[in-house]
């Protein structure tokens, strides 16, 4: 397979580290949240964790050569920290370094091309322990890494991503509690929040700063918020506030907006944790903006939930047709993301970095024919190109995921993959909806 010429539209497929190599305390590397927390009771589904995973870390070979016999041109993946610096800072583990330059050199000389994400929510657990995200340090912390990551690996990788949808992990990881380090409250959350847009810009800066050529990116979760009923005013005003949230809280500090406070007051409490030339230092200008969508959202005023005062009426409510993560199968919420997102003028180009679905998949006559995934991906793929159509400057698109994989707090029952993983054997099977985009890229690439 010939690499990609770099202006055509990037078709590519995504995972991130913890939820495939396993190998979590195997040569070397240290302890990451997600370990910690995952090994704690009752946090995950029955109690699942990544110890094992898809065991790629052994097995990225296999793995790899399934992208490159399903033709799919661009890998993203993401590196664990905590394999490289045990510790967070300081000694460097030199078997993690090796793992990632055979797992980089492998893509390469098959002709895939490797695009990496500095942090997929996978921080050193030596690093929480100082107060991870709500620590300011953590800046200091991310700096070392990234700055060594480019140094390492800048001159085999042209593309790199920044962080992982910031608003889930500070969200469900110092909101909410539900994902790692789980822990909660307002401030945590704020601070976390405020460390994290920090350091999307300053990791944009160091990898310029270091190698100017390389593409630079970072990633938001995004789902255009509708409000449950379009008559009740005190609905409108929680779509607002739910949009200031979920949507504009990371990208609007990046394109030197500011944070959303008008639309959403609570989040002035933010200030207490801005220091002078912070407003400045939020600001980077990415080549690209990852764009990750899978769903949209309903809400709704709730008096009764605390600081928000508002909530999502989820999908098994509403009658529609939903997928295991209880998400609605919406295919135009991938085009109003690209049309909302493509307004703002500091956005050049967006890249689709995650988008797919879990559905239960089952053989049968040793094939998975998972036609509800296969129809998904059609018709948000449609809507993407629509978009492009309609003027959006979209320029790549990848699956989430490669591999049914550990969907964090919901364990491995949710399966994403285009390839099926029997956990007990590690075999892999490739579903039709692989093979259907390995068919839908080889015809797109004929008509580019
Ligand atoms: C994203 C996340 C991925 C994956 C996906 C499906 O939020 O970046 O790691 O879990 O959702 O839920």
């Amino acid at each position: 397979m010939n690499r990609d010429p770099e202006n055509s539209f990037k078709w590519g497929v995504s995972t991130a580290a913890y939820q495939i190599e396993g190998a979590h305390d195997i040569d070397g590397k240290g302890p990451s949240i997600w370990d910690t927390f995952a090994n704690k009771k009752r946090k995950i589904h029955r109690n699942q964790n990544g110890n094992i995973a898809c065991d790629h870390y052994n097995r990225y070979q296999e793995d790899i050569d399934l992208i490159r016999d399903l033709n799919i041109p661009n890998y993203r993946f993401s590196i664990s920290w905590s394999r490289i610096f045990p510790e967070g800072v300081g000694p460097i583990n030199m078997k993690g370094i090796h793992y990632y330059h055979r797992l980089i050199d492998y893509c390469l000389k098959n002709g895939i091309e490797p695009w990496i994400t500095l942090y997929h929510w996978d921080l050193p657990d030596a690093l929480e322990k100082k107060g991870g995200w709500t620590n300011r340090d953590i800046l200091i912390w991310f700096e070392e890494f990234v700055s060594f990551c480019i140094k390492t690996f800048g001159d085999k990788v042209k593309h790199w991503m920044v962080l992982n949808e910031p608003l889930v992990f500070t969200g469900a990881g110092y909101f909410l509690g539900v994902h790692a380090p789980g822990k909660k409250g307002l401030s945590n959350f704020l601070a976390a929040s405020h460390h994290a847009a920090l350091c999307q810009a300053h990791g944009g800066r160091i990898i310029k700063s270091i190698k100017s050529d390389l593409k630079v990116g970072t990633t938001f979760s995004y789902s255009p918020i509708e409000p449950f009923n379009p008559e009740n005013s005190k609905d409108l005003k929680a779509t607002k506030k739910a949009n200031a949230l979920v949507n504009r809280l990371f990208i609007e500090p990046l394109l030197g907006l500011g944070y959303p406070v008008n639309d959403f007051k609570i989040l002035t409490r933010i200030e207490k944790f801005v220091k002078a030339n912070d407003e400045k230092d939020l600001k980077f200008e990415m080549d690209f903006i990852g764009l990750q969508n899978y769903t949209r959202e309903l809400v709704k005023y709730s008096p009764f939930v605390p600081i928000l005062n508002l909530k999502v009426v989820k999908a098994s409510k509403r009658k529609v047709e939903k997928t295991l993560m209880n998400w609605e199968v919406h295919p135009p919420s991938i085009y109003q993301s690209l049309m909302e997102l493509g307004k703002y003028s500091g956005v050049s180009e967006i890249i689709i970095t995650e988008n797919g679905a879990a559905f239960s998949d089952s053989f049968s006559n040793g094939k998975i024919k998972d036609e509800k995934r296969v129809i998904y991906l059609k018709e948000y793929i449609e809507q993407v190109l629509k978009a492009k159509n309609d003027g959006v400057n979209v320029g790549g698109y990848f699956v989430w995921t490669l591999l049914d994989n550990f969907e964090w707090a919901e364990g491995y029952h949710p399966t994403f993959g285009l390839v099926n993983v029997d956990f007990e054997s590690q075999k892999r099977t490739i579903k039709d909806s692989g093979y259907w985009y390995s068919e839908f890229i080889r015809n797109h690439a004929r008509k580019e």
